[in-house]
């Protein structure tokens, strides 16, 4: 997307010019996001994302390209996975390919060499013809520094990388630049905006994390979750979007497995349209909570709450108890008087490995799962 009034390397005016230029391409950033984003243009450094899945990591990324006009490079991490697969390859295929059409000439380069050792010497002084830009297989790294191009580099799930990638990304982020021993070092012309996303699977170094702007993503409050699904248009009513942004983040509340995320609120706001539903009822929410509970146990947990929370001053029938309406008996415990609310939950985000358990410890919840049943006063 071209850019009107502003610079190619200088593409926001100020914070709220961020807010506004992301929400035209369908991004909702809150203060944070757009004030983080404001001063990467302005500092040229890093952001490292933070946070559960679906919170729209790998999203801000992908606008941030598209605001900026700049092209998206994209570097996947996995376990077990490579420098070279970051940064660059010689291409040996080509390489062979070109010894195999050039063999004439190579024989006459070492057509008068008296033995061996001299022809060997030969063919080492052409090595940089071999070992040249020309051979170079460029990976996201490398191609994010030389391009012509500015570019977003997108490093995603960081975490699921080896200690040994995050020391070769350092030194790439440190300075923007690569060095490739035969053929020297590659600096940025235009540094590319570089986001890392990280769901805390393992701890990232201090070295990294100090390069970086942090940026903690965590599931938005519910005006701003209920502008994401306004602006998806999923053809759900209003009131009944925002009757379900409430449910959701009750949900949200149970200590789930796998908790919902925004693009779950969506797909879920976009099944309730094509039903045609126009008012939220317990029935059709338990109907079609598997749009968002992806397992059993989380499904059989919700369903007893699920009335509750479309309607927080219903009670639920004794027999039904803290939950569950399936009849078996389950240890949770119940929420101890002085931890109302999952407070105490929301207390360890504030602490160092706040976000362990975003895969589901099964501690996690259990405490906080009550919360969900508590009935409003009166
Ligand atoms: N602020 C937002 N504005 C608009 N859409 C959003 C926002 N946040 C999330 N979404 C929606 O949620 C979807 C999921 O986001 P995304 O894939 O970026 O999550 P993620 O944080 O990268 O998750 P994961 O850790 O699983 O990779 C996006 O495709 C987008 O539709
Ligand atoms: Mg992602």
């Amino acid at each position: 997307m071209p850019q009107d009034s502003a610079q190619p390397d200088q593409p926001f005016d100020s914070v709220d010019d961020v807010s506004a230029k992301f929400a035209s391409a369908g991004y909702i950033a809150d203060r944070r996001v757009a004030t983080t984003i404001y001063l990467q243009s302005k500092l040229d450094k890093p952001v490292l994302l933070e946070g559960p899945a679906g919170v729209g990591k790998t999203e801000l990324a992908k606008t941030l390209a598209k605001v900026t006009g700049r092209r998206l490079l994209r570097l996947q991490c996995y376990e077990g996975q490579d420098e070279t697969k970051a940064l660059y390859e010689w291409d040996y295929g080509k390489q062979l390919l070109y010894t195999q059409l050039l063999r004439e000439k190579i024989g006459e380069v070492i057509a008068d060499a008296p033995d061996l050792a001299a022809a060997v010497e030969r063919i080492d002084a052409q090595d940089s013809v071999f070992f040249s830009d020309h051979f170079l297989a460029p990976r996201p790294l490398l191609e994010a520094i030389r391009g012509e191009e500015p570019a977003v580099l997108l490093i995603d799930e960081v975490d699921r990388a080896d200690e040994a990638l995050e020391a070769v990304l350092l030194e790439c982020l440190g300075e923007y630049q690569v060095s490739v021993p035969e053929i020297g070092t590659y600096v940025a012309k235009v540094p590319p905006y570089v986001i890392l996303t990280s769901n805390n699977t393992r701890d990232l170094s201090a070295a990294l994390k100090r390069r970086c702007l942090h940026l903690f993503l965590d599931y938005p409050d519910a005006e701003r979750e209920l502008e994401i699904v306004r602006s998806k248009k999923t053809g759900l009513p209003d009131a009944t979007a925002r009757q379900l942004v409430e449910v959701v983040r009750g949900l949200r509340e149970l200590g789930l497995r796998k908790n919902p995320s925004i693009s779950e609120t969506v797909d879920w706001a976009r099944t309730l349209a094509v039903l045609g539903v126009e008012e939220l009822t317990a029935e059709v929410v338990s109907d079609t909570a598997n749009v968002v509970l992806k397992y059993e146990r989380d499904l059989n947990r919700a369903l007893g709450v699920l009335p509750s929370l479309v309607d927080p001053n219903r009670e639920l029938p004794a027999s039904v108890g803290h939950g569950h309406g399936h009849g078996h008996g389950h240890d949770h415990e119940d929420p101890p008087p002085d931890e109302p609310d999952g407070r105490a939950k929301r207390a360890a985000k504030d602490k160092p490995g706040r976000h362990d358990g975003y895969y589901g410890s099964p501690s996690q919840g259990s405490r906080s799962f009550g919360s969900a049943t508590r009935r409003r006063p009166g």
